[in-house]
């Protein structure tokens, strides 16, 4: 018998955890209201990121840095209520972590009092400390390294890392490191961003736990992707990112058609009208 995406037992985090054993492919989607929430999960997907890009797909900011805690909370519930299969993941935004240790235990409660059933932060070696702190009250931790988009002003733009070798933030030894420590420090899972596919390759090699690719190549345990860039709805397109329908058009060209049959009458019609 065939269970349909709907009906699947629930994904949890020690479920993704055995994925780096059995070696099943791990799929994460950003999904940040309930409509939507519904609709990836009855299409299978393992993991709804509810993401701080919410700030650039939803809000129309530049970059992730102006999202807050309190907003991040707000969509986390809005994916939350729906009940998917799906792991619910909840980012912590810029500025809700970084403080201290206890400033991220207490944003990530924030958080999972909303409904997240984990959350995701960004950095290496320096937030070992706060994974450790985050993960020692149970709260499962995702890491996240490589193109970091809360750092966009360190790196100068939302940059491909770890292209040079070195210890320096972005260099290739540097974010090897960064990795081991995400995963030693207690992160269930890793996300890598915007980095070289060998790289991704190498480190998905030398950590046990599962890591997530975003422009990472094809070598990682499984792969994220933005909602709004699988369903061809943002205007700019990424190298790393495929649209895998092109909604852009179709929801201009409806919209357009409606616009057009308001103006002509044509809309609403006797058959759309109550008697
Ligand atoms: O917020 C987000 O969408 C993310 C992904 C790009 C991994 O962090």
């Amino acid at each position: 018998m065939t269970t349909s995406p709907a009906d699947r037992p629930k994904v949890t985090v020690p479920s993704i955890v055995r994925r780096k054993h059995t070696g099943e492919r791990i799929s994460m989607i950003t999904a940040y209201d309930a409509t939507f929430a519904r609709l990836v999960d009855e299409a299978g997907i393992d993991m709804i990121l509810v993401g701080d890009s919410v700030g650039m797909v939803v809000q129309g900011v530049d970059n992730t840095l102006p999202v807050g805690l309190d907003e991040m909370a707000y969509h986390v519930e809005l994916v939350a209520r729906t009940r998917p299969r799906a792991l619910v993941v909840g980012d912590l935004p810029f500025g809700s972590y970084q403080v201290s240790p206890q400033q991220a235990v207490e944003s990530s409660i924030v958080l999972m009092k909303r409904g997240a059933e984990c959350v995701k932060l960004e950095g290496g070696t320096h937030m070992a400390e706060t994974i450790d702190a985050i993960s020692r009250i149970d709260i499962p931790v995702m890491g996240h390294i490589g193109l970091t988009p809360q750092s966009v002003h360190r790196m100068g733009g939302h940059k491909v890392q770890g292209r040079s070798g070195g210890y320096e933030a972005g260099g290739r030894e540097r974010l090897i490191e960064d990795a081991v420590a995400v995963e030693r420090a207690g992160a269930f899972a890793l996300v890598i961003e915007g980095v070289p596919r060998d790289l991704a390759k190498e480190i998905t090699s030398k950590v046990s736990i599962p890591t997530i690719g975003i422009g990472a190549g094809p070598d990682c345990d499984g792969q994220v992707l933005v909602l709004h860039d699988v369903l061809g709805l943002s205007a700019h397109r990424y190298k790393f990112a495929k649209a895998f329908v092109e909604l852009r058009q179709q929801v201009v060209d409806a919209t357009a058609e409606y616009v057009a049959d308001v103006k002509s009458g044509v809309w609403p019609d006797d058959a759309h009208s109550f008697h």
